[in-house]
Order: C-alpha cells, then sequence, then structure tokens
C-alpha cells in the first residue's frame, strides 16, 4: 500500500508514489507518440550543430518516458550521434531517488544509446524552468490535466467531473489558464522551430475507475469515517479537458505555435463485465494498488489536521472500501494527443 507521504501537503498533495509500478496504461498510450518523438528528433537535427536537448515535464518516477525515448533514440542512433541530454522535470516532492535508480539501472534505459546523458529539475512547470530558446523537444505526458492550485469539489474528486455549474465554471476557467500558462512558458523554452508534443486528459477519460473513487470516497463520510469538510478537500485535482477547450487554448496561442497534428487517442479496455472471475480479481488488486498511490497526497492534504497513523489507517479503509463498490468500470482512455512546433 501507498505511504502517505508527509511533503506532499506543501504542495497540493499532487505527486505520485509508487507510479512506475502502476502505471503500463499511461505508457500504452505515450507509446502511441513515438514516431512523432523520432520525427522530431530528426527535425531538431536542423535545430541545432550541438546537442539536442529534450525537457520531460511532469516524468513522474520516469519509467514511462525511459521507455519511450529509448525506443524513439535507438532508431535515431542508426542515422546519427548527435549528443542528446534529456531532462527529467517534476514536482520537488516527486520520488526522485526512484527516478535515478530507473535511469541508472533499468535494462530499458535510455542510457545504454551512445552519447545520451540526463538531468532533473524539481520545480512546478507552472513557472519558467529553464532558459530562454533552450529546448529542441518538449514532452508532457498527462501531467497539466492536474491544476496549478487544489481547489475542494462540492460533489467529485475529479473537477471536471462535478455538476456543481458555479463550482465546474470556476475550475474550467483555472485549467484553461493553466494551460494558456503552460504553452506560454514552454513557448519561451523552446529554441526556434522546437516541438512541444503532450498528451492530456479528456473530460471522458477513465470514468468508470473515477466512480469507483468517488463512491468509495462517500462511503466512508457516510460511515462517519471522514468529515464533510475532509470529503470535499478530498480532491485530484485533476481537470479532464473537451475538445472545444483544448481547441480554445491552442487558439489563444496559435500566433505562438504552428500545429503538426491535433488528435483524439482512444486506449479500449475491455470493461470488468468481459473479464473472466480470475481476470477481475487481479483487476480490482491492480486498480486498488493505483488507487493508493494516486490517493495518497489527497489524503495527506484533506487529512491535515489527523495524526499520521490514523491518516494511514483511514486510507486502509478507504481502499477496503473501493473494493465493495459495484461499478462496471469504463477503463477507456480518451487523450489529446498534440504535436505543435515554435513560431518566433
Ligand atoms: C499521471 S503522471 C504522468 C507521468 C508520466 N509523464 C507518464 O506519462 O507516465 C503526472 C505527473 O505530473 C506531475 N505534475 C503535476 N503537476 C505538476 C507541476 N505543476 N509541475 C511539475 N509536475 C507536475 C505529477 O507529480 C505526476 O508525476
Amino acid at each position: 500500500m501507498a505511504e502517505l507521504n508527509k511533503d506532499e501537503e506543501k504542495i497540493g498533495g499532487f505527486s505520485i508514489e509508487g507510479y512506475n509500478e502502476n502505471a503500463t496504461p499511461q505508457l500504452l498510450t505515450l507509446l502511441q507518440s513515438r514516431d512523432s518523438v523520432l520525427e522530431s528528433l530528426n527535425h531538431a537535427l536542423s535545430l541545432t550543430t550541438e546537442t539536442i536537448y529534450i525537457a520531460d515535464y511532469g516524468s513522474s518516477e520516469g519509467k514511462n518516458s525511459m521507455i519511450l525515448f529509448n525506443e524513439a533514440i535507438n532508431t535515431f542512433r542508426e542515422s546519427s550521434l548527435k549528443p542528446i541530454h534529456i531532462i527529467h522535470n517534476d514536482l520537488p516532492t516527486n520520488n526522485w531517488e526512484k527516478t535515478f535508480k530507473t535511469l541508472l539501472n533499468s535494462p530499458n534505459t535510455y542510457l545504454n544509446c551512445p552519447n545520451t546523458t540526463f538531468s532533473a529539475i524539481g520545480k512546478s512547470f507552472y513557472e519558467r524552468i529553464l532558459p530562454d530558446n533552450f529546448i529542441h523537444l518538449a514532452i508532457s505526458s498527462r501531467s497539466f490535466q492536474y491544476l496549478s492550485q487544489p481547489l475542494s469539489t462540492p460533489d467529485n474528486i475529479v473537477l471536471s467531473a462535478s455538476n456543481d455549474p458555479e463550482f465546474k465554471a470556476r475550475a474550467a476557467e483555472i485549467a484553461h489558464q493553466d494551460m494558456v500558462n503552460f504553452l506560454l512558458l514552454r513557448h519561451k523554452e523552446l529554441a526556434s522551430r522546437g516541438r512541444l508534443i503532450f498528451q492530456v486528459a479528456d473530460e471522458k477519460s477513465h470514468m468508470g475507475q473515477i466512480g469507483a473513487l468517488n463512491g468509495a470516497s462517500e462511503s466512508i463520510f457516510r460511515k462517519g469515517i471522514i468529515t464533510e469538510e475532509e470529503w470535499k478537500d478530498l480532491t485530484l485535482s485533476l481537470y479532464g479537458r473537451s475538445t472545444e477547450e483544448v481547441e480554445r487554448a491552442l487558439n489563444e496561442t496559435s500566433h505562438l505555435y504552428k500545429a503538426i497534428s491535433i488528435e483524439k487517442v482512444i486506449h479500449r479496455k475491455s470493461g470488468l463485465s468481459l473479464m473472466n472471475a480470475e481476470e477481475l480479481k487481479e483487476h480490482i488488486v491492480k486498480f486498488k494498488s493505483l488507487a493508493g498511490t494516486v490517493m495518497a497526497g489527497p489524503f495527506s492534504k484533506s487529512l491535515k489536521t489527523r495524526a499520521e497513523d490514523e491518516k494511514q489507517e483511514i486510507l486502509k479503509l478507504y481502499m477496503e472500501e473501493i473494493g465493495e463498490v459495484q461499478v462496471i468500470f469504463d477503463n477507456d482512455s480518451y487523450l489529446h494527443s498534440v504535436v505543435l512546433e515554435k513560431i518566433d
């Protein structure tokens, strides 16, 4: 079970401990951008005579982007030995020790590719991170769906799934400003004609799983395990964007970027109704493990007045509750997958 991390209280509780072990579905969609990464690396050859700099914004513990970069760079190395330096970025509370150990020790590390090095920066990507005109290829996968500030939701752990129109409008505006800000900041950090590749969650993504997490939160509130205030504070600060919302932010920054491709990626996984008993059992165990991982930060934030052992006990009860919630999971993951090129 994921441990609550005290430090996570300090920065909205978005850090995801144990991500490497539980993020295979995320890897499968990320790998769909392999061709775009390879093409952008080839494009980067015309942008610099020296090192190609890649930035990975919101890399978590690093395993997923490491595999993506390893595959793309291996192919790239068949035609170019130009040095590549990869900068991983996440919040200061990210498990950086795990990132470094993964990159240094995994058989799938891109560090096995010649002339390839890395570094890491622990700082919010809603701020400037790198010098002007520095990066030739920027990547961000499923990261800026986490907003710049934690919000208390009236009814749903995922902000975009709230049924309260006033709250939804406020969260939508913050999500819009965050995306525009992210695009403005990366525009400054990208070299002339550098590329930005991102994947960000759609509003319809993982509704069954979100339903299960919500059901468990409501259930521990109804049983008197947490207070109403703690329940409302139990938010992932995660906002899935509609196609119109993505287009609105892209239109607002269209003087800064040329769109290379904008598409919707759908990764379909069979619903629980299609699984046999054994698969169902395994699926619930995996889902609970991911839930403990993803919810550890929000619990730490919402239970801020509780003692540490009490927090751990409540998280345990919450995870037990998930198993009792009868939801036919709609596990489909919907993402907006976008490739942009900087215009000076
Ligand atoms: C769902 S994980 C995605 C990890 C990885 N990119 C992947 O595709 O598997 C989202 C990551 O974004 C990070 N994140 C959220 N807000 C951030 C911020 N303001 N600055 C930097 N990283 C942030 C989280 O800490 C988390 O590690």
